[in-house]
């Protein structure tokens, strides 16, 4: 059989590949821990799935849901978003329902891109980020984010040719799989920036509340008092919404990764090019699922708290216990990742280092390099289990070290 060309570039997929070194560790007899999946091991609030629950028993619940049966979450979405920002949002023209914002982030280009033309993205960065501008025919280029920029591109070093071919920018902070959090100084930056070039500004902002340090670039939110700690959002920049869309996800928030639910808020017209897109494609999910979400998001958000102090208390055990057998890791601000530079034999190699790792100890990692060429050199540890399994994972990759 013969397959599009797109497809090609869609076949390095780190996420594939630690899957089938997995899978052969277990089949080797290894107990696997598995620290390679973003994939929130906590349970989604006895609400929400009541919410949920109650919608199955509700025949009304059970056929297509249309623009217009999505309404009373767009209004739960919109009031989140005015609540903690301070900034209002129309739930008719400025919000959309998403499959999870990764169906977002992918479809997006296909709104924005002519073939040939040029997204840029960051390096690294989340894979499905590439995965939607090559399905779109475009072109990707790579703003490398190093630690010396505190993991933030130079817009100075985008070539001008490149420029003049761009449609696009997607930015993407508290960032996976960095853990760095951008200052809102940046994201002004940004706005001027893609204003000035006409371009698109996307930004993924799946760990808006998974944030745990107030000294690099966090900010107060609007309210309540309870939550202040959180990232920027790229609409403080760009208060009235004229370049940017941005994605958001209740899998993190509130542990409902599986439901497939997210949303987006941004420029109307951008909200339309999606929504176009999206109605070739799908009749958005059960409203049942939506009912969940809209529960998560209008109900009570302690859970939301435990969880951002759950993956806290597991990033101060993981940390100290890798600095304590010799590898000296930074503390990430946010997220639920570490992101580890890896010890000399190995910073050249470090899809090599992960496959043999989860072959002779069973822990699963993700490779630097899955995220992009400038990844290389690091890892990427997930921080989904107790801190009990956390510190055993450390035991098995000290003795590999060693
Ligand atoms: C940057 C980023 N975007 C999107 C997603 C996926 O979110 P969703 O579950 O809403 O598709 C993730 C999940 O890890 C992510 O890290």
């Amino acid at each position: 059989m013969k397959f599009a060309q797109r497809l090609a570039p869609l076949k390095f997929n780190v996420f594939a590949d630690m899957d089938r070194a997995k899978a052969l560790a277990r089949a080797a007899g290894q107990n696997t821990i598995d620290l390679s999946l973003g994939s929130s091991d906590l349970p989604a609030a006895a609400h929400i799935t009541d919410a949920i629950a109650n919608s199955l028993s509700d025949p009304s619940t059970h056929g297509y849901l249309l623009f217009n049966g999505t309404r009373s979450f767009r209004e739960a979405a919109a009031s989140w978003y005015e609540q903690k920002f301070g900034i209002s949002v129309n739930p008719e023209t400025e919000v959309l329902p998403l499959i999870g914002s990764q169906e977002g982030t992918a479809h997006m280009p296909l709104a924005v891109l002519n073939p040939g033309d040029f997204a840029l993205l960051l390096d690294p960065g989340y894979p499905s980020h590439a995965g939607g501008v090559y399905l779109a025919g475009g072109q990707i280029y790579p703003m490398p984010i190093l630690a010396e920029n505190q993991f933030l591109p130079v817009f100075e070093d985008i070539p001008m040719p490149v420029l003049a071919q761009s449609k696009m920018m997607v930015l993407s902070y508290p960032h996976n799989p960095t853990t760095a959090i951008a200052p809102l100084a940046f994201f002004e930056k940004a706005v001027n920036f893609c204003r000035q070039h006409d371009l698109v500004l996307v930004h993924d902002f799946p760990y808006v509340d998974l944030v745990f340090d107030d000294s690099l670039g966090a900010v107060d939110g609007a309210c309540p008092p309870s939550r202040k700690l959180m990232a920027p959002s790229i609409f403080q920049a760009d208060r009235d919404k004229s370049v940017a869309i941005e994605f958001f996800t209740l899998s993190k928030s509130y542990s409902m990764g599986g439901f497939r639910v997210g949303y987006a808020i941004g420029n109307p017209e951008l909200i339309t090019a999606l929504r176009q897109v999206k109605a070739a494609v799908d009749f958005n999910q059960y409203l049942g699922i939506l009912n969940g979400a809209s529960a998560a998001l209008t109900g009570p958000q302690d859970t939301v708290t435990t969880s951002v102090e759950t993956f806290r208390k597991r990033r101060d055990v993981f940390v100290s216990a890798l600095r304590a057998i010799g590898w000296e890791v930074p503390v990430p601000p946010a997220t639920m990742y570490v992101w580890a530079k890896l010890p000399a034999p190995w910073a050249s190699d470090s899809v090599k280092f992960c496959t043999q790792l989860v072959q002779s100890t069973g822990v699963a990692a993700s490779p630097g390099a899955g995220f992009g060429k400038s990844g290389e050199g690091y890892v990427r540890f997930a921080l989904v289990e107790s801190p009990e399994i956390l510190e055993a994972a450390v035991r098995k990759i000290a003795e590999f070290l060693s």
